[in-house]
């Protein structure tokens, strides 16, 4: 998988005005006729637990100039630290907390879930709107691979 060098995403979610949001990698578009995102998120993750209360998710395509942003959700947990402290958040009509820095980016509403017992959970999501200004150069698993993930997949609460 390493040899395929997916392009890495910041994943952001809220319910009941918790925010969360982490680096995700695995993700893809799967459907164009209706416009279908599909996510994957890590149990062991706050996201996750924030995202199984949350309808609306933000996945926003880092650039290779976002390796702080890489950092700031990857190697941390919303579980004991405030990822969004000091970050320009633009609003959006679901309340999800969108990262001004990010402008490719889009808005995505929960459709289906799907656990198939691993560590992972696929969300299924319809997509409502989707931003770029322009091309860009992506920030690449390649790029990430300095960074320690802020909760490692042992951590989820039930073993498959
Ligand atoms: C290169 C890389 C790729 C990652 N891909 C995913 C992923 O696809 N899905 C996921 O849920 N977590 C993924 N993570 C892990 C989370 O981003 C990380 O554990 C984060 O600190 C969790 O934060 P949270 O507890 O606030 O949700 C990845 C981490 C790294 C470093």
């Amino acid at each position: 998988m390493s040899s395929t060098n997916s392009a890495m995403i910041v994943v952001t979610t809220v319910a009941e005005d918790e925010p969360a949001g982490c680096l995700v990698g695995f993700h893809s578009q799967s459907g164009i006729s209706p416009e279908r995102y599909c996510l994957w998120l890590s149990k062991a993750n706050h996201t996750y637990r924030v995202g199984l209360r949350a309808t609306h998710f933000a996945a926003h395509f880092l650039t290779a100039e976002d390796c702080a942003l890489a950092d700031r959700f990857g190697t941390q947990s919303g579980e004991d630290t405030d990822k969004f402290a000091g970050l320009e958040i633009d609003s959006s009509p679901h309340g999800v907390p969108l990262i001004a820095s990010c402008p490719h980016r889009m808005l995505l509403e929960r459709i289906a879930v799907l656990d198939a017992g691993g560590d992972h959970v696929c969300l299924t999501t319809r997509v409502l709107s989707a931003h770029a200004e322009g091309q860009f150069e992506p920030f690449r698993l390649s790029d990430a691979g300095h960074l320690s993930p802020g909760r490692s997949s042992e951590e989820r609460a039930v073993q498959p």
